[in-house]
């Protein structure tokens, strides 16, 4: 049987490659990827979605919340230099990854930890949250991340999701709207919303 993406420890035989990738305004990276991690032969188009949407300012922090091989929280680092990055994610395969790509990519500022949903992270506050969500792990865990992310950001702090306009882009919208009292999508495109929440 094929492995989940967000298998803790992938058991599938390595298949180690190397892809490219260049987020809007910034300059070109590379990725160690592998079987076992998501996306492993190119960047997701909703993944690019979601790096384009970010902003974030000078000294401000982001978690990078199932960061896989580590593409946002990598380019976001390469976009904006002087703010904080964490990177997390239940597959450890993927940790290694996004460590080795950071270093690959010559990001320092960039720690990362393995572990289920905000385990790694217990008792931090960061400006902003992003993730493409592990939409296939169900509504239950989608809606845990949610709530979770409003308990670990600033006030004025930021949530950002991208999903498929098709699989349920709609109802995790609505779901945010209740959990912030807010949401807007400042990117639509290619069959994939982001969607933003503020935390007041
Ligand atoms: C859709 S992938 C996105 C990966 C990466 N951010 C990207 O855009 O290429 C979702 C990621 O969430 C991770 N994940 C799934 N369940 C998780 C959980 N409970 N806690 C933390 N990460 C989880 C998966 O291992 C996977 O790497």
């Amino acid at each position: 049987m094929s492995e989940h993406y967000f298998t803790t420890s992938p058991t599938s035989a390595h298949e180690r490659r190397i892809i490219h990738y260049t987020p809007r305004g910034g300059r070109e990276l590379s990725f160690e990827t592998d079987a076992g991690v998501f996306s492993k032969t190119r960047v997701d188009r909703g993944t690019d979605q979601l790096i384009r949407a970010i902003r974030i300012d000078p000294k401000e922090s982001l978690l990078d919340l199932g960061c896989g091989y580590g593409v946002v929280g990598i380019s976001i680092a390469t976009l904006f230099p002087d703010c904080e990055i964490v990177m997390t994610d239940i597959n450890e395969r993927a940790c290694e990854l996004a460590k080795a790509n950071a270093r690959r990519n010559g990001v320092e500022r960039i720690t990362v930890l393995s572990g289920d949903g905000f385990d790694p992270v217990r008792g931090r506050m960061f400006s902003v949250i992003a993730t493409n969500p592990p939409i296939r792990a169900g509504k239950a865990v989608l809606h845990r991340l949610t709530e979770e992310a409003y308990d670990h950001l600033e006030s004025g702090g930021r949530f950002y999701a991208v999903v498929r306009t098709k699989q349920g882009a709609a109802s995790l919208k609505r779901f945010i709207g209740q959990t912030y009292g807010n949401a807007d999508e400042p990117e639509i495109g290619g069959g994939y919303r982001v969607i933003r929440a503020h935390r007041e």
